[in-house]
């Protein structure tokens, strides 16, 4: 069967109304009344009809740049050949009671997984549907395996808004607000955050103090063999995009083996291939033991995945399961992904077009000295804004109106931590788009500091 796809999007932004046009106002409007608060950005509200690649348009037929869906639709808005693949599943069936059967799908994309994931050892997956299902997996995977109860992650994390995710996330406050207890037992140290250190030190004269320091709560306060994992983002995504230092993740590793202790890699937001990797573990060199895996992993299909070691699978059928988990149209999609990654050699393309995007950035970095630090690995790309160089003190409506103007002026970008911006663009972007793009910011960047 040949699928008929979307007529070609005209590649180039053409903003016909006022933004938001009267088409997204009506939906704006429903959706206020309708829909519970979230995460909406309400300051620069896209409403998409379809999109393509890089590019959507919009219900009033605006044509805009989309550099925020790359963080989940890695391979761009309608690939042809994903859309075919998973089309070709739909006609099939979508779901046959997942959990209790056995399926193809879930079989080919389990091995797949556990190939992909790091580390040469045996491995089982848990599939589910959600990046905080993948989380509390792996904490439920971790304190049964080790019969330790503790969990230790990193401040400025994000590990989802479940009770148990929730107990380690600490990106912002507000995502806790009037909602204790969670999971006991978990406490979260200082990150390699390094342009806001925690413990005000430099790198490298700091000579890796954050990672060290663990010992020493290991010797006081976190008794060791009560400590089932440390659970950490490779880089920090909603807590602003922060990459540590290569050798933070390997003291941490060594620190962990001398106590048995698990590591969790929570790779909802890096996991394949926005580092340029299947997984940003791999840039540190370090093997966690359990991986959490979500988004970008069916390229839009809802799907989470936990990896783990096989000596560590649930002892018993029935203590973990779920309805939507391995589900047939995530699996087919997950699996075409995957194919089309490597047909496209798509790693290799982030890692050169990431390498020019960071460029691009650290030209803006060298002409404007509102942007304090910029951040990136692959397609995970970070811009921090300060109203002083100096003092680093965040920029935040600085920020916001930047984000705005991109808006205005066709390119869709998101904010993180307190004052940056996150770009995550999908491995198809072109290079002539990149610069299309980073123009667009420049001027945004200009029009918001005239005000
Ligand atoms: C690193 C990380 N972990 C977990 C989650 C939670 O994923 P979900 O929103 O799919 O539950 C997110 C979501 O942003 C994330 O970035």
């Amino acid at each position: 069967m040949t699928l008929q796809v979307d007529q070609e999007l005209s590649k180039h932004v053409s903003i016909k109304t006022p933004l938001p046009g009267p088409k997204a106002k009506e939906i704006i409007e429903k959706e206020k009344k309708y829909v519970a608060t979230g995460t909406k950005c309400w300051e620069t509200p896209a409403v998409p009809a379809r999109g393509q690649g890089v590019w959507f348009q919009d219900v009033d037929g605006n044509v805009l740049m989309d550099w925020t869906n790359g963080m989940v639709d890695l391979l761009g808005h309608s690939h042809p050949k994903w859309v075919q693949e998973v089309s070709e599943q739909l006609q099939k069936y979508v779901y046959f009671n997942a959990p209790d059967f056995p399926s193809p799908l879930q079989a080919d994309i389990a091995e797949t997984l556990c190939r992909l994931a790091p580390g040469d050892f045996p491995k089982k997956v848990f599939f589910s549907s959600t990046g905080t299902e993948a989380v509390e997996a792996a904490y439920k995977v971790a304190r049964i395996g080790t019969k330790r109860n503790m969990i230790m992650s990193f401040l400025g994390d994000f590990h989802g808004r479940t009770t148990g995710s929730l107990a380690t996330t600490t990106s912002k406050s507000v995502q806790r607000q009037h909602y204790t207890p969670y999971l006991t037992n978990t406490y979260a140290l200082p990150f390699a955050y390094c342009y806001r250190c925690w413990y005000t030190l430099e790198y490298p004269s700091c000579d890796l103090h954050c990672a060290h320091v663990i010992k020493r709560y290991l010797k006081t306060v976190l008794p060791p063999e009560d400590v089932a994992a440390f659970v950490f983002e490779p880089v920090q995504g909603e807590g602003g995009y922060v990459v540590p230092p290569v050798e933070f993740f390997q003291i941490l590793s060594d620190i962990a083996k001398s106590h048995g202790i698990l590591l969790i890699a929570d790779e909802v937001q890096t996991c394949f291939g926005k580092s340029g990797y299947w997984f940003a573990s791999e840039h540190f060199g370090i093997v966690p033991h359990i991986v959490a895996m979500a988004k970008g992993l069916a390229n839009g299909a809802p799907m989470g995945a936990t990896t783990l070691p096989a000596e560590l699978d649930f002892p018993k059928q029935g203590i973990h399961s779920n309805t939507f988990g391995g589900q047939a149209i995530s699996c087919a999609a997950s699996l075409a992904t995957v194919k089309i990654i490597k047909e496209e050699k798509l790693l290799d393309e982030v890692k050169s077009k990431g390498k020019y995007f960071k460029d691009k950035l650290m030209e803006l970095k060298d002409k404007f000295s509102c942007i304090g630090d910029v951040r990136t690995l692959g397609f995970l790309m970070g811009v921090e804004f300060v109203k002083d160089r100096k003092t680093k003190e965040p920029a935040k409506e600085l920020r916001n109106r930047i984000v705005e103007e991109c808006y205005q002026s066709g390119l869709l970008i998101l904010s993180c931590g307190e004052s940056g911006i996150r770009i995550t663009p999908p491995f198809v972007i072109t290079r002539d788009e990149i610069d299309l793009g980073v123009g667009i910011i420049q001027k945004g960047m200009e029009k918001a500091l005239r005000q």
